[in-house]
């Protein structure tokens, strides 16, 4: 039986995580994998994660199951940063724990094929787990273009996306830094893509997996609340392995709007069922963590420091790279105006090699680079590195 089986490529993104590990330059460079560094190159646990880890080792009294849904607490903790004032607008949108935004994001696709959804809209380049995630369920995608060659959104594409969809299509946006391209559309551009998705009568699938790390944890929540309060439908996936630096405790959520009470509650029956027969349930420690943070003034407020403090690491980089103008064949002023983790620079696989073979420098096939594995330390290697393999 299992000779059936063909092997696979490891998750090319991960396996840069094994090959960085084993370089032994002292002075190799990780843009790879999306995970926050400070400017000394290392990825704490959040003090707000440590003292809530704390409160749950000395007052959490059972491990007991608690149901496909996860906790309840930490979900509705979260609504309001997600949704604004009247998160559940009326009663008509609820929530579930995912292990992370990969599981909400599984759940959100299966759900909307279990609906009827034949094919997804999505702009490309996008994460490449979401192709992978739609392969594996058998569910048509249909991309187009998200950003432009100068480095901006590419809003034409979108709605012309939206323009011509069909009454069984659904699309996936990227709430806020948009991964890997980190293109967002503008508050205005948003408007347009609300507007356009309520004519057309279009189901949205609104995946933020980096709230906060883009404008502010308001600003970057634009995009997803224009959407939900402009049409009648709708899914959300959230992450919070990046905002609350939990990348390993699986931690995310699925939202979703419904048009009334009783149909969010069939949507619910469905992605209860859905999940029980994926994962049963999620896991709890990292979501009952983010649940004592939010649920505390102090600890919230020290949360939001540390998040402050990410995103603002995370500009002055991309101001010292937009500075640097142009380097080699590559114009890094684009980087300057991008938002959260990631930019995608131009750049050829070949080039991709000789940067990692020669500088140590670790980067997507894609040319994705991680921003915040740059520090002040690193950063004219890097930006010498680019000037001289595409030079
Ligand atoms: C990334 O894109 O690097 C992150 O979202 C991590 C992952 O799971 O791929």
């Amino acid at each position: 039986m299992l000779e059936n089986l063909t092997s696979q490529p490891p998750d090319a993104l991960l396996a840069l995580i094994k090959m960085h590990a084993a370089d032994p330059r002292q002075d190799k460079i990780d843009l790879g994998v999306g995970v926050y560094r400070t400017g000394q190159g290392d990825t704490p646990v959040f003090a707000a994660i440590k003292q809530a880890e704390q409160r749950l080792v000395d007052q959490q009294d059972s491990k007991s199951y608690l149901g496909p849904e996860g906790d309840m607490g930490f979900v509705e903790a979260l609504m309001p940063y997600i949704f604004g004032d009247d998160p559940t607008r009326g009663g008509r949108i609820q929530g579930m724990q995912t292990p992370g935004g990969t599981g909400a994001v599984r759940l959100a696709v299966a759900l909307a094929q279990k609906a009827g959804v034949e094919r997804l809209h999505m702009g490309t380049p996008s994460w490449p787990n979401h192709a992978q995630i739609l392969g594996d369920i058998a569910l048509e995608l249909a991309p187009f273009n998200h950003a432009t060659e100068d480095g901006r959104a590419d809003i034409d594409a979108v709605l012309a996306a939206i323009d011509g969809a069909h009454e069984t299509d659904a699309i996936l946006l990227h709430g806020c830094c948009h991964n890997p391209t980190g293109v967002d559309y503008t508050d205005e551009e948003w408007d347009r893509i609300a507007e356009a998705l309520a004519s057309k009568g279009l189901f949205p699938i609104v995946d933020t997996a980096y709230q906060g790390l883009g404008h502010g944890l308001e600003e970057d929540a634009h995009g997803v609340r224009r959407v939900l309060d402009a049409v009648p439908e709708a899914f959300v996936a959230y992450s919070c392995d990046k905002n609350f630096g939990v990348y390993r405790d699986r931690v995310g959520a699925f939202y979703a709007k419904a048009k009334n009470a009783d149909e969010l509650e069939t949507v619910f029956s469905n992605a209860n069922a859905l999940a029980r027969a994926a994962w049963s349930m999620p896991p709890d420690h990292g979501g009952a963590a983010v649940r004592v943070i939010l649920r505390d003034a102090d600890l919230t407020k020290l949360w939001l420091d540390e998040l402050d403090t990410m995103r603002e690491r995370m500009r002055t980089v991309r101001e010292r790279l937009a500075e640097a103008g142009v380097a080699g064949s590559v114009d890094l002023v684009p980087l300057g105006r991008q938002n959260g983790l990631f930019s995608v620079l131009p750049v050829t696989p070949e080039q991709v090699k000789q940067l990692r073979e020669d500088h140590g420098i670790y980067m997507a096939g894609s040319g994705r680079i991680n921003v915040a594995g740059l520090t002040m330390t690193n950063i004219d290697k890097f930006i010498a590195a680019i000037a001289d393999v595409t030079g």
